[in-house]
């Protein structure tokens, strides 16, 4: 047995305990945060900090072990400093919530905490780049977006929602009447060729984040003009398409090749497009599974089979996102896989 002195107390614990069990075991609260009992311990929020007298060095009492004779005070005026700094230094880092809700339950994960914030300052060339970050196409998503981030505000508990999906249109239309409207910074060119099959949402969103990875795509759509499903089953009065046509644009004007009137099955083959690109996004929207099935893709009732983390087909270098892959009809959740995709 060990035997340790913490505050005016002595105790005899086994080997390998550490000084926060010895301590619990004299009924002394020592504050922890990332301690969980049962857990393996990581130390690393230093919230726990105790000091031996012996040594007179401040330890991590989650996670230090007992030693023959140690005196441990845990709580005293250098202690109680460490600990306030090392919060300071936590908080500093993370503004209300570590992860806020409504961050999480947004399909395209757009940092809404961090957009409100350089909203607050006026910083729009700040508030368009977090947003674009994620979100290929957030006047348009600012338009017809069912906000599923609004019913998870906080803020609702006490009078309602912020008005997420408004801030996100407002930054976005203030962009798009900028004389130098926000332009991503593109890679060099990779050398690496990529085929999108589908100007949807899904499509445009992959388009946008390939080509700053410095991969020139070609867009392929069986329509006159890209779009898809934005363009051709919403009406003008939820979605204006001069909005719609401006972000396009501004997507374009990254060095996006325009294939339209051209559809997957009729002018051109899978196999075409694989032995001519290094890599293929399919984004056709609904499936054709008379089409599909005679691919080495594999299908079930609800879309194309992909791996959910990568949206890998079965295909190697065939990817899928959008409705193709999922019945979800929530654009917000295509541009989210455009950019997964990327
Ligand atoms: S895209 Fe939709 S879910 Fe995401 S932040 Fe905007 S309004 Fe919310
Ligand atoms: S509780 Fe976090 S380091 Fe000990």
């Amino acid at each position: 047995m060990i035997t340790v002195h913490i505050n005016d107390k002595t105790i005899s614990v086994a080997p390998g305990t550490s000084i926060l069990q010895a301590a619990n075991q004299l009924g002394t609260t020592i504050p922890t945060m990332c301690y969980l009992q049962g857990l393996p311990h990581n130390t690393s929020c230093m919230i726990c900090v105790v000091e031996d007298k012996n040594s007179g060095k401040l330890l991590p009492s989650c996670s230090a072990q007992v030693e023959e004779g140690m005196c441990i005070e845990t709580d005293n005026a250098r202690v109680r400093e460490f600990r306030q700094d090392t919060l300071d230094l936590l908080l500093s880092e993370h503004i209300g919530d570590c992860q806020a809700p409504c961050q999480r339950v947004c399909p395209a994960f757009m940092n809404i905490p961090l957009m409100i914030r350089q909203i607050q300052q006026k910083d729009w060339t700040a508030a368009i780049r977090t947003v674009k970050k994620d979100i290929a196409l957030p006047a348009v998503l600012g338009r017809i977006c069912p906000a599923p981030c609004e019913n998870s505000c906080n803020r609702r508990h006490h009078d309602e929602a912020v008005s997420i999906c408004l801030l996100k249109r407002i930054v976005a239309d203030i962009d798009l009447q900028m004389v130098e409207p926000f332009k991503p910074v593109c890679a060099a060119d990779s050398g690496h060729r990529v085929a999108i099959v589908g100007a949807g949402p899904a499509g445009l969103s992959a388009a946008y984040y390939l080509a700053q990875c410095g991969h020139r795509c070609t867009l392929f759509d069986r329509h006159e003009h890209p779009g898809g499903n934005l363009r051709y089953a919403i009406s003008d009065d939820r979605l204006a398409k001069s909005v719609l046509d401006a972000e396009i644009g501004k997507i374009i004007a990254l060095g996006i090749e325009l294939k339209m009137q051209q559809e997957l099955g009729r002018q051109f083959q899978l196999d075409d497009l694989r032995s001519e690109f290094d890599a293929v996004v399919l984004t056709t929207g609904d499936i054709d599974t008379a089409y599909y099935r005679d691919t080495q893709l594999q299908h079930t009732s609800r879309g194309l089979k992909i791996d959910r983390q990568t949206l890998v087909t079965a295909l190697s270098g065939v990817f899928a996102g959008g409705s193709l892959v999922s019945p979800s009809q929530m654009a917000v959740r295509a541009v989210g896989h455009g950019r997964t995709i990327a």
